[in-house]
């Protein structure tokens, strides 16, 4: 019988948090670091996991994939419940994403199981389901750039991607910078404030309009100071992440460190998503020699850091490289 393994990559993003809710820009990779899932057919979706004591078993109909347990499952439940596939698996999963550390482990594992139980169709396909699976399992509304950078990752570039049009613009990842990732703490978006954050984006956009057209001078007219704030952030993002990618294509890395703290002030200042942890370990790595710049990353709250830096001037945290989205493999060639 045929094994196979459907791999998918971890993401990290450069510059463009709480953006792509709004439809706004992102600016991510997907990175050297995959979940791997080694499978054969089955009537039904058994897994077992290298970092889990408990399997998933789960009938090929899901209905509600909250109510499954052990808490991995869940995950492994949403896309079941959105694909409701023709076929089942029996497989193991393994990977080298470090778990709840920021990267996207689960996200990983969603695309890597929508693959595995024969989903066809795009990239951007792909990504809203496994966005919608994502959704339904943990219920909390994130948006879909995580699935977006795992599905359509291309080697040795960064991805600037338009959340609203769901197009990928990849844009080559200059050889001589490192991209180094600190782990700061843990973090789930569950109870978090990231729902409130979409709902304020939401008022912000009953007022003005798609914050992903509005001018900063718009959502500095709200009157509602939390609001406003919210407004201004996704505003002044989107557009940093235009510069992002424009002063990473010119080779201008002075400015693209600039941009980045500007994010994390932002976020920090405007957003409220970041932590006194985390400010104090941007502060110090954006002060080491060699660090180009530095910000939280993701949905904070905790969670990591990204850096850009010199080769080898940053010891602490995993360097990444930018690698291609999640695929199918054959055993043997793997
Ligand atoms: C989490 C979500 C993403 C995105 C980021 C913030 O990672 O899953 O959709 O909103 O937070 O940029």
């Amino acid at each position: 019988m045929s094994v196979r393994i459907a791999r998918a990559p971890g993401r990290v993003n450069l510059i463009g948090d709480h953006t792509d809710y709004t439809g706004g820009l992102v600016f991510p990779m997907a990175v050297d670091r995959w979940t791997d899932i080694r499978f054969e057919p089955s009537d039904q979706v058994e897994l077992t996991s290298a970092d889990e004591s408990e399997p998933v078993t789960l009938p090929l109909r899901v209905d509600d994939p909250t109510t499954v347990s052990p808490a991995w499952g869940k995950y492994v439940a949403g896309v079941v419940s959105e694909m409701a596939p023709a076929h089942g698996i029996r497989g193991h999963v393994s990977t080298t994403i470090p778990i709840g550390g920021g990267m996207s482990s689960s996200h990983a594992l969603e695309v890597a199981v929508a693959l595995a139980l024969g989903f066809e169709g795009s990239v951007v396909e792909l990504a809203k389901l496994t966005q919608r699976a994502e959704n339904r399992a943990s219920g909390v509304p994130t948006g879909i750039m995580d699935q977006f950078s795992i599905a359509g990752g291309v080697a040795g570039h960064a991805l600037l991607m338009d959340c609203g049009a769901l197009t990928i613009t990849p844009v080559p990842f200059p050889d001589d910078v490192d991209v180094v990732v600190q782990f700061i703490a843990h973090r789930t978006l569950v109870g978090s404030a990231y729902a409130d954050r979409v709902r304020e984006c939401a008022a912000a956009e009953a007022i003005i309009g798609p914050l992903r057209e509005a001018t900063s001078v718009a959502a500095a007219s709200i009157d509602d100071p939390v609001v406003r704030k919210r407004a201004m952030h996704v505003v002044a993002e989107n557009q940093r992440v235009r510069d992002f990618a424009d002063a990473l294509r010119a080779h201008d890395l002075a400015t693209a460190g600039e941009l980045m703290l500007a994010s994390h002030a932002s976020l920090r200042d405007l957003y409220d998503t970041s932590t006194a942890q985390m400010d104090a370990a941007v502060a110090h790595v954006a002060s080491l020699p060699g660090v180009h710049g530095v910000r939280m990353t993701g949905g904070g709250f905790g969670g990591c850091i990204v850096a850009l830096a010199e080769p080898g001037a940053l010891d602490e945290g995993w360097r990444v490289r930018a690698v291609d989205g999640a695929q199918l493999l054959d055993a043997d060639a793997a």
